[in-house]
């Protein structure tokens, strides 16, 4: 018999499943939580999965995430799904979905790059080349940004 790690159903709130393996508390940080807010949240890390192999779970009782929130969710765990959880029932699942053009969100890596130019109101943008890895290019200046790029960027102020 497998053995399983259990961990309760929560009653309102959200569960982000199928997260990559080791990537829950970068979750936490994009979402600017930890754990002194007082909230009920339930972090598993590297739990066997079918999809995944492994994948981490954060289960949060009385919230509900912004679009924004979503979108950085997306960009460091691209298969997560979101749960809605209302009176213990699943009332709205979602997918995560990485866009192939990602606008004002993250910085370019070049210093040169006109992005980058204070004098210069042009947003970033980049083109998203795969998923897994994550690879995308800035459009202006073609520099690559990777993974790591992306979660230093957005772990940084949540
Ligand atoms: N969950 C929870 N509390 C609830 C209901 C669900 O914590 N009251 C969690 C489940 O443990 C699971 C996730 O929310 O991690 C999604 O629940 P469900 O859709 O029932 O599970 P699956 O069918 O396995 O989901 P999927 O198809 O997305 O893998
Ligand atoms: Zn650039």
């Amino acid at each position: 018999m497998e053995k399983e790690l259990k961990v309760s159903k929560i009653r309102n709130g959200t569960v982000i499943d199928h997260i990559d393996a080791g990537r829950a508390l970068h979750v936490l940080n994009i979402l600017g939580l930890n754990g002194s807010e007082g909230l009920t949240i339930a972090v598993v890390m590297n739990v066997p999965s079918s999809k995944l192999g492994r994948k981490d779970i954060v289960k949060i009782e009385g919230v509900e995430l912004r679009q924004d929130q979503v979108s950085k969710i997306a960009l460091i765990a691209p298969s997560a799904t979101i749960n809605i959880i209302k009176d213990y029932e699943v009332a709205e699942k979602v997918k995560v979905r990485v866009p192939p053009v990602i606008e004002g969100l993250l910085k370019c890596a070049n210093p040169n790059c006109i992005t980058n130019q204070p004098r210069e109101p042009v947003k970033p943008r980049f083109i998203v080349r795969s998923l897994r890895p994550l690879r995308m290019f800035c459009s202006f200046c073609g520099v690559e940004l990777s993974q790591e790029d992306v979660i230093q960027q957005l772990t940084k102020g949540g």
